[in-house]
């Protein structure tokens, strides 16, 4: 049985006090459902502090939205893993955002999937097709790619603990979401079949996977109803108090 997970990805938005304030707001609300599914938010860095203190004494996880491969060393400007460690249990890896702005690669977030496991954080990796690919065809072989680079060299226990986020591109912040059906459908084929290929059956029935791509309190429930999505990576709804309804709407 998989827990299902929410996260949310709030990207550049809050600040320290925002942040401490907002999950004020919002912690009561998400701890009485924290028994049925896991809930974390993913803050800018120098938010993070602010999240972990007003997360105290619940279940309510908390995540950074990337990091960099190495121990530490002369990178300036980068977080390394032992960095996060005190405040995170979790760290998007991969989010377009990152590949498509700050050129990230597949072989990037591989390092970082290996530094991040290393130091006991869950890695949250993302993955997820163009609009031209997906009219072209190529979701399937595009999104299997990056899965099976993502974990490279990981052993079957490291794949089974991650989190994989199918969030097709043209889906993020843009109000079109995938269909249930057919995020469903390509989870299944290109996330889930690929761990089982590469680790077999029952790494792929551990791992979880999240869609990401324009969800909100009113469309959770259909995704969640799907066998192969079990929770969600939310961007701009997670900025909002209303997180906490889309978290119970995804625990029905
Ligand atoms: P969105 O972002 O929910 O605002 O579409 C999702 C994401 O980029 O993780």
């Amino acid at each position: 049985m998989r827990k299902p997970f929410i996260a949310g990805n709030w990207k550049m938005f809050k600040t320290y006090a925002e942040a401490g304030e907002f999950v004020a707001q919002v912690r009561e609300g998400l701890e009485a459902l924290t028994a049925k599914v896991d809930v974390a938010f993913c803050a800018p860095f120098v938010a993070i502090p602010a999240v972990a203190e007003a997360v105290q004494g619940t279940h309510i996880g908390v995540g950074a939205q990337n990091m960099y491969f190495e121990e530490q060393g002369a990178y300036t400007g980068e977080i390394s893993a032992a960095m996060l460690t005190p405040f995170c249990q979790y760290v998007i890896l991969g989010h377009s955002e990152r590949r498509g702005y700050f050129g990230e690669t597949d072989e990037g977030v591989n390092k970082k999937a290996h530094a991040a496991l290393a130091h006991g954080l869950t890695p949250i990796i993302c993955v997820g097709e163009s609009l031209v690919q997906n009219e072209a065809g190529v979701t399937v072989d595009f999104v299997s790619a990056q899965v099976e680079a993502a974990l490279a060299g990981l052993s079957a226990e490291q794949a089974a603990s991650c989190v994989i986020a199918y969030e097709p591109i043209w889906a993020i912040g843009t109000g079109k979401s995938a269909t249930a059906d057919d995020a469903n459908r390509t989870m299944g084929t290109a996330v889930r079949e690929v761990v089982a290929k590469l680790y077999g059956a029952e790494t792929a029935e551990a791992i979880r996977l999240q869609y990401g791509g324009s969800v909100k309190p009113s469309n959770i429930a259909e995704y969640m109803a799907m066998p192969n999505i079990d929770g969600a990576l939310v961007g701009g709804a997670s900025l909002q108090p209303d997180f906490v309804e889309l978290v119970r709407q995804a625990v029905g």
